[in-house]
């Protein structure tokens, strides 16, 4: 015991991913009292952890990381050891759309969670509380609490919800200061305990008046009604992208006038070539399947048209490009800016450029990408069609030859770069599809491009 026994609490987190790693590095930064640690099954990406190199990238996370490393924060694989002398359990694993049998395409696969479920029972000689902080289906903690409570040994293991809201790119200001916390429990005493047990944590930093209590389903709930909510909003401004490109309305002005509408509000109100990352699409999914499987058809049919109205979203994209581009773009050099799914996080999880990457290289494109962070995810997303793709750091190399340049995420530097120089390196007529609507467009005209925005009137010379 003897090291251990200066902190006041034992945490520990299963699953060192984009959730896992920057959330305990916050609780430890900011709660040197206790003894966070972080474990995982794969050992390269605890390496990464231990090193300068984290495996994630998100600006301000190195600092946190460093200041409380070694301090209060251990990243280890050694899961049995961790688990045995952990109080409180927060469990980070992934939880994908499954892929297979019943429910697949929508439901989500549990079997990550329920092997860590399996493990803290097979590692505890004492009772813990285990913290939900995975996106889970709404009621998965009754059927954790049925699994881990059907253990032998008499331990009583306390199941709580505390889903996280953290967007990546931001992940370490939203979680120095979230909007909210939420903390989900049953209502029983044990429950109410093992709730107040997790409010003081966050309480070291968080104002009281930002930490939600609920019961345990609604705070499961929640988190997929968030996600599902905030998906939305991209596909109605979306959906009228289309609109304005027909009847020559400009989407931005649209959006502006719609957002000062304080009902309404300015966020998430940017027309753009779609929703990418790792949780919209599976979560809504997931509602989806949910609801379908307690009848509500019509509720499952109002969400899935989120997600099926992204999917029209990036067709239509490739769709102009190929028509503008009188109509082929085979064995035409086409340099994508940007392939992660948002600015500044290398993760390329559903990014809508994987998808207009595949369909270009149908049309048999030489597609060239170009990424400050997100190359090495790309290469791997991109196995089934690398004869139709190149990689290249440099933006200006990327263009050089090519017949158009998509701009697939809105990395601030895209905005700064020397377009009459890319223009002047450029096959002619050359073309510029703005997927996320960042660029200068007049200037871009000015210089010859043909600029095609989305939701707006198309600046051409042709
Ligand atoms: N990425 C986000 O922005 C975000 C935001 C909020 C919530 N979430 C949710 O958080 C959860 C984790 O997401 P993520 O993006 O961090 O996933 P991730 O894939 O980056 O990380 C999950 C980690 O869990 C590890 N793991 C899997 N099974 C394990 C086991 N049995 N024992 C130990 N480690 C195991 C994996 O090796 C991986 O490193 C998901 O449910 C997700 O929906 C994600």
């Amino acid at each position: 015991m003897g090291g251990q026994s200066r902190f006041s609490k034992n945490i520990i987190c299963i699953g060192a991913g984009y959730v896992g790693g920057p959330t305990m590095a916050m609780i430890a930064a900011k709660c040197p009292q206790y003894k966070v640690t972080v474990v995982d099954i794969n050992a390269e990406r605890i390496d990464a952890w231990n090193s300068e190199n984290l495996p994630i990238f998100e600006p301000g996370l190195y600092e946190v990381v460093k200041q409380a490393r070694g301090r209060n924060l251990f990243f280890s694989t050694e899961i049995e050891k961790a688990i045995k002398e952990a109080q409180i359990v927060f469990v980070s694993v992934n939880t994908p759309t499954k892929t297979f049998g019943e429910g697949a395409g929508k439901a989500a696969d549990l079997q990550y969670w329920e092997k860590t479920a399996r493990d803290i029972i097979r590692a505890s000689d004492t009772d813990k509380i285990i913290v939900e902080k995975s996106t889970l289906p709404v009621r998965t903690a009754s059927a954790m609490e049925r699994i881990l409570n059907a253990n032998d040994k008499g331990i009583h293991f306390e199941v709580v919800s505390n889903p996280e809201f953290l967007a990546e790119g931001t992940a370490v200001a939203d979680l120095e200061n979230p909007d909210r916390v939420l903390i989900g429990s049953q209502m029983t005493e044990t429950g109410l305990k093992a709730c107040k047990e997790i409010v003081e944590i966050y309480a070291n930093w968080v104002p009281a008046q930002k930490i939600l209590t609920s019961n345990v389903w609604s705070s499961e709930l929640s988190k997929l009604v968030a996600n599902a909510f905030l998906a939305q909003r991209i596909s109605s401004i979306n959906s009228i992208s289309a609109l304005c490109e027909y009847t020559e309305a400009n989407v931005s002005e649209v959006a502006g006038a719609i957002a000062m509408d304080s009902r309404i509000g300015p966020k998430f109100l940017n027309a753009s070539i779609g929703f990418g990352g790792s949780c919209f699409k599976k979560d809504i999914l997931n509602l989806v399947y949910i609801c379908e499987s307690y009848g509500l058809h019509e509720v499952a049919r109002y969400w899935e048209n989120v997600v099926l109205m992204n999917d029209y979203q990036k067709r239509r994209f490739v769709k102009t490009m190929i028509r503008t581009m009188f109509n082929t773009v085979a064995g035409k050099r086409i340099a994508l800016f940007g392939f992660a799914f948002k600015a500044n996080t290398g993760d390329t999880r559903e990014s809508p450029a994987i998808d207009v990457t595949r369909q270009l290289a149908e049309e048999r494109a030489k597609v060239v990408i170009t990424d400050p962070k997100a190359l090495d995810n790309a290469k791997m997303d991109l196995q089934s069609c690398l004869e139709f793709v190149e990689f290249c750091e440099d933006p200006y190399e990327a263009a050089k030859g090519a017949h158009a340049i998509a701009l697939m995420t809105e990395w601030n530097e895209y905005k700064k770069l020397d377009y009459q120089k890319i223009y002047s390196q450029m096959e002619k007529p050359a073309f510029v599809f703005d997927g996320r609507n960042i660029l200068d467009h007049k200037l871009l005209f000015e210089i010859g491009f043909n600029v095609f925005p989305l939701g707006r009137v198309p600046l051409t010379h042709l």
